[in-house]
């Protein structure tokens, strides 16, 4: 009988699809790295979020694996070489978790423009400081995403709804995409010049990396606000905490970081950084999205090849 392992918290959802398709399923979470490659050579599947590192290491345990399947976006915790090596297919969900991450793009901007976080601590410590939380509106400010795929594209349409103006880099956007998604195409220069709020939706590539590197942020307009809730390792985190203290940078929303978790940084002392555990995709409708999306997609490919 083929047989799955669930190794990371996934939706009960998933272990339905996977038993009314008729595929045995284990769910183990929260083995070490050694207790997992000790049972791994059981399974024809495994499905992971982020916490399981599927390592060139594991997938050497496991003779029998077809495919791993990431409930989420980012398969930077899978080697995807060597599994492509070994003849395992990694499969991702896309789709499951975009709304949720664009709610959070808009939601940390809604939270930088007006200082929310800040200003719930202050009067929830019993002091009334309406002076000291003077925000700016979103209404007609310049919107730069880098990346405008499955999520950069939801976020411009909600960003359309507050009456922003977008503008988009990614090298992968049509110019008939960007015009039925009614966002100007512009080249990194560019978006980095003019953009009053930047948000990053792109995957972490070897071309991605730095892309907001020091030199780009000495670039970027006096004031701008900056919103990361794709990786960590897109924006040099030094340079943005030095260009928040100098005010160049009035104001940044990480969810992601360089290092996870994140526990210390040179960001969490600065008012004006607004911070989140990677809470992106952390809504029970995209984990029940991506538990099942991943269970159909591993379901459809073990016993059909397809
Ligand atoms: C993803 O890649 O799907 C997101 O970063 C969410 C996550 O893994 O928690």
């Amino acid at each position: 009988m083929t047989k799955v392992l669930i190794s990371d918290k996934l939706s009960p959802a998933a272990v339905e699809i996977f038993r009314q398709r008729g595929i045995a399923v284990d769910v183990k979470t929260g083995l070490s790295p050694a207790d997992l490659r000790g049972l791994i050579g059981g399974y024809d599947g495994l499905a992971v979020r982020s916490s399981t590192k599927v390592t060139k290491e594991l997938l050497e345990a496991a003779p029998n694996l077809k495919v791993v399947g990431r409930a989420g976006i980012g398969v930077d915790n899978v080697d995807v070489k060597s599994a492509t090596a070994r003849g395992v297919v990694v499969m991702n969900t896309p789709y499951g978790n975009a709304i949720t991450t664009a709610e959070h793009a808009i939601a940390m901007m809604f939270a930088l423009a007006r200082q929310i976080p800040e200003a719930s601590t202050s009067t929830k410590a019993g002091k009334w400081e309406k002076n000291r939380f003077m925000g700016v509106e979103l209404f007609g400010k310049t919107l730069g995403l880098i990346g405008c795929g499955n999520i950069g594209s939801i976020v411009a349409d909600r960003a359309h709804g507050l009456k922003m103006r977008v503008i988009a880099f990614d090298p992968y956007l049509t110019e008939k995409r960007a015009l039925d998604l009614g966002v100007e195409k512009v080249e990194l220069d560019d978006l980095i010049a003019r953009a009053d709020i930047i948000s990053l939706h792109t995957p972490l590539t070897e071309s991605t990396r730095n892309i907001l590197s020091r030199a780009a942020i000495a670039r970027m307009r006096k004031g701008v606000r900056i919103v990361n809730c794709a990786r960590g390792g897109l924006l040099d985190e030094a340079a943005l905490a030095e260009a928040l203290k100098s005010g160049h940078v009035a104001g940044a929303a990480l969810d992601v970081f360089e290092t996870e978790p994140a526990t210390a940084s040179p960001l969490f002392g600065l008012e004006n950084v607004v911070c989140t555990p990677h809470l992106g995709a952390a809504t029970a409708e995209a984990q029940e999205n991506v538990a099942l999306q991943v269970a159909e997609q591993m379901s459809d490919f073990l016993l059909t090849g397809a």
